[in-house]
């Protein structure tokens, strides 16, 4: 069943301290480090929420980062200048063991790309594409289905570019507006 969620900007007041995801470094960054590193400007945090509760049912931190082209498979990258390419980063992504499959990291995953569509368009800063690094082959497998593909074969280094993002998301518009002719039509 998928759950009904809100997310927001981590606070002093929320509970994380119950957060489980199963992977110890994750559960240890939210309860002692998140908001430290924020209060710092080294990250943001975003907590996904149950509309009405301060409890924490997942999280995601985002950082700016870079990709350096020789990092990653030639072909990939053939045809980009020689610099830096800027990217936001995925730096840590997890959904608390009993809220996981309900779609809530899909909903963060989300807020990450709405994030860097919004620094190119309506803030006017260059953003290349989504990066991450999986920690283990499941968190792989999970963003491979995201759309994710590695920035070196035999890496779990990944990105998504944002050409590829914003051509997946007009794809999806003009097929909700084909079936919503459809309708109006039947
Ligand atoms: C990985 C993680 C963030 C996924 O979050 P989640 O909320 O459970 O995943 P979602 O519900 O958004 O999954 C969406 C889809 O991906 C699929 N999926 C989930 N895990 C998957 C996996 N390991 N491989 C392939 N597909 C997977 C789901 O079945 C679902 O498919 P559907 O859209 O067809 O129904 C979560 O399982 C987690 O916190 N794991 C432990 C920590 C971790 O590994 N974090 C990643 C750090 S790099």
């Amino acid at each position: 069943m998928e759950a009904l969620i809100e997310i927001v900007r981590l606070e002093d007041a929320q509970d994380g301290q119950h957060f489980g995801c199963g992977n110890g470094g994750l559960n240890k960054y939210l309860k002692r480090e998140a908001l430290d590193h924020q209060k710092k400007h080294y990250s943001v945090t975003w907590v996904a929420q149950r509309p009405g509760f301060n409890r924490i049912i997942g999280y995601i931190t985002l950082s700016m980062a870079c990709v350096i082209t020789e990092t990653a498979d030639a072909e990939l990258f053939s045809g980009l200048p020689h610099y830096p390419m800027p990217t936001l980063l995925v730096g840590k992504l997890a959904v608390n063991i009993d809220d996981q499959n309900q779609h809530v990291g899909s909903k963060l995953l989300n807020k990450a790309f709405d994030i860097a569509i919004e620094a190119v368009e309506s803030l006017g800063v260059g953003v290349h594409a989504v990066e991450l690094m999986a920690i283990d082959e499941k968190a792989y497998n999970y963003y491979l289905k995201k759309g994710f593909i590695p920035l070196k074969k035999g890496t779990m280094r990944m990105y998504l570019p944002l050409r590829t993002l914003k051509d997946a998301l007009k794809a999806a518009e003009e097929r909700k507006h084909s079936a919503a002719s459809e309708i109006a039509g039947s």
